[in-house]
């Protein structure tokens, strides 16, 4: 398999508005696309401390939310910036081409 092969279409250009995210999967993974201050970020979907939907939480600058517990985690390196999470979660490149928002997550 040619490196090329392993990226994904997971949504259109300009489909994810400023601040918004889009729950996706690639392969077996559940991740969120997020759109933060016109800058896209593909993350795990679930939070590290209780197995949470992040999608149900918000974004803010370049991190995001947790709305359960509050924890925020970095959107560029994963890392949970605050307690009770303690485990990054998993960040993933993303690429436009063509029209479209492509994602690797192997
Ligand atoms: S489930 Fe996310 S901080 Fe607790």
């Amino acid at each position: 398999m040619s490196a090329d092969s392993a990226w994904v279409a997971i949504a259109k250009e300009g489909e994810i508005d400023n601040d918004a995210m889009k729950a996706v999967t690639v392969g077996d993974k559940r991740l969120l696309l997020v759109n933060a201050g016109g800058r896209l970020y593909l993350v795990d979907e679930m939070c590290t401390h209780e197995d949470y939907s992040l999608a149900l939480g918000c974004i803010k600058d370049k991190r995001i939310k947790c709305s359960l517990h509050g924890s925020y985690f970095d959107l560029e390196t994963g890392t949970a910036l605050d307690e009770p999470a303690s485990d990054p979660i998993g960040t993933y490149p993303v690429k436009i081409e063509s029209g479209q928002i492509w994602a690797r997550a192997d």
